[in-house]
């Protein structure tokens, strides 16, 4: 979700302002993809290196999503919203964390679609603490290092309880990763857009994915395979 802080300059706001309005649009957009039936959808947050920002900045998000979850508490309880996390939540403050795990807990039985914040998240870190996990289990003779799979590791990732990874979404004009789902997004497909992120509507959101639904996905094979299997993004 990026470009609060240029939204913000650009006005002569404090960057904190950005943040502010960028909150609104994770509403807007939360409730469009729930509308429009999307099964699950992940928001990059709060990334393990935007610990380093200045504290001030890094103190106003840490306000900001301690009154988003008070705030949108009832709209995620009453539209059939699973509230996940992923990342190092020790990390965050108890006022963040306590609230926060008590939502998921509450939401935990709804099934309409899965809202899953990345917060104190980074892809390195996540598939640095899966080999650990499995390492481990190497160590005290639990698994052997022959049946170590591709499936083992997607089970140590934070990530375990999503669905596999489609369409990634960056705002602002980066054209960069930035350490966000690198294991999962292997096959995803990518949409990049300068909009910055407190500008970004519903419109510009079916327009993303009107482009994610006439791409041809395929994992590496033919056109040709791929129709004939009926294995596509397009139907
Ligand atoms: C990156 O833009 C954005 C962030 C580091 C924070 C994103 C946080 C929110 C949208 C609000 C809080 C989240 C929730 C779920 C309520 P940037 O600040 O790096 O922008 P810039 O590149 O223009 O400086």
């Amino acid at each position: 979700m990026d470009g609060n802080g240029r939204w913000a300059r650009r006005r002569g706001l404090p960057r904190v302002e950005g943040h502010r309005k960028g909150a609104k649009v994770v509403q807007t957009i939360t409730r469009a993809c729930r509308r429009l039936g999307i099964e699950a959808l992940t928001l990059y947050a709060f990334s393990q290196q935007n610990w380093n920002r200045p504290p001030e900045e890094v103190q106003a998000l840490m306000e900001l999503l301690g009154e988003y979850i008070i705030e949108e508490r009832a709209e995620i309880l009453e539209n059939g919203i699973r509230l996940s996390a992923i990342g190092d939540l020790t990390k965050l403050p108890s006022w963040v964390r306590e609230p926060l795990g008590k939502l998921m807990e509450e939401s935990s039985q709804n099934n309409d679609m899965e809202l899953c914040l990345a917060l104190s998240y980074g892809g390195r870190e996540e598939i640095l603490r899966a080999v650990k996990i499995i390492a481990e289990k190497v160590c005290n003779g639990e698994v052997q290092t022959k049946d170590i799979s591709q499936d083992m590791i997607e089970e140590n990732l934070w990530t375990s309880h999503l669905p596999p990874l489609d369409f990634v979404i960056r705002t602002s004009g980066e054209r960069r990763l930035s350490n966000f789902l690198l294991w999962q997004a292997a096959f995803a497909e990518y949409y990049f857009t300068n909009t910055l992120w407190p500008d970004f509507e519903k419109e510009e959101l079916m327009e993303a994915l009107h482009s994610y639904g006439v791409r041809e996905r395929r994992y590496g094979l033919t056109s040709e395979q791929i129709r004939g299997s009926g294995v596509s993004g397009v139907d």
